[in-house]
């Protein structure tokens, strides 16, 4: 793993105008921001509803940013390649899910498209460990998924810091994301445990463009 991996701030497109996505990304992309978070939710896994294929392929024809998008779904292997033939750069799905998760994301990489595993945050991080030289994310939640708003749960930095210990131990070359109430302060926390992404929603939006370039700043990142 490389240290000088550079950080990235997610901006999560559920905090914006779900009526006006389009001009949400454009707004990312404008900022200077690289990336932005899509969670897709089912219903099942989590309680709410959000996006699907249509919609990534949608912002895929308006932007030039990575698209990371982060399946809630219950069933990942249903709907994986969907995701990635609309234009994500990346597909994350939860190790909650079962036993096909290894099939899910080899069947996304098979398909030319990066692959992240997720963890909930009463899982530990023993249960994607098998999974360390498989993916190129892990992703850390750091709040209960389907809603975004919620506080982050400062006990997640240690897993953090586990799951950063191990991927230099193991020699892994997978990017570490953290989801869920993060914000400038607590993402510093999340940096200094070996975090390299921040997805980041309701924070995010609050902040003005000047706000905002500071918190990217604040990560070293664009
Ligand atoms: C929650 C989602 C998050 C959400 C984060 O289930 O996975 O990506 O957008 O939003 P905030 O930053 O508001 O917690
Ligand atoms: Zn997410």
């Amino acid at each position: 793993m490389t240290d000088d991996r550079k950080p990235i701030l997610a901006p999560s497109l559920l905090a914006f105008d779900h009526a006006d996505l389009g001009t949400a990304a454009a707004e990312v992309e404008s900022e200077g921001r690289e990336w932005l978070h899509v969670d897709v939710m089912d219903g099942h896994f989590v309680p709410n509803l959000t996006f699907g294929p249509q919609t990534v392929m949608d912002l895929r024809s308006k932007c030039g940013l990575f698209l990371d998008v982060h399946l809630m779904l219950a069933n990942p292997s249903s709907h994986a390649e969907a995701f990635v033939k609309a234009g994500a750069n990346l597909v994350s799905a939860h190790v909650e899910t079962g036993v096909s998760i290894g099939e899910t994301l080899a069947a996304i990489r098979k398909l030319d498209c990066q692959a992240g595993i997720a963890l909930n945050p009463d899982t530990p991080a023993e249960e994607v460990r098998s999974y360390l030289g498989e993916v190129d994310l892990v992703l850390v939640m750091t709040v209960e998924p389907g809603f975004g708003g919620q506080s982050f749960r400062k006990d997640m930095v240690e897993k953090i810091n586990v799951l950063h210990r191990w991927r230099e131990i193991g020699r892994h070359d997978f990017r570490l994301e953290v989801d869920g109430g993060v914000n400038f302060d607590n993402a510093k926390l999340c940096r200094e445990a070996g975090a390299d992404v921040f997805v980041a929603g309701t924070a995010y939006r609050k902040l003005d463009v000047d706000g905002r370039a500071a918190f990217a700043r604040g990560l070293g990142s664009s």
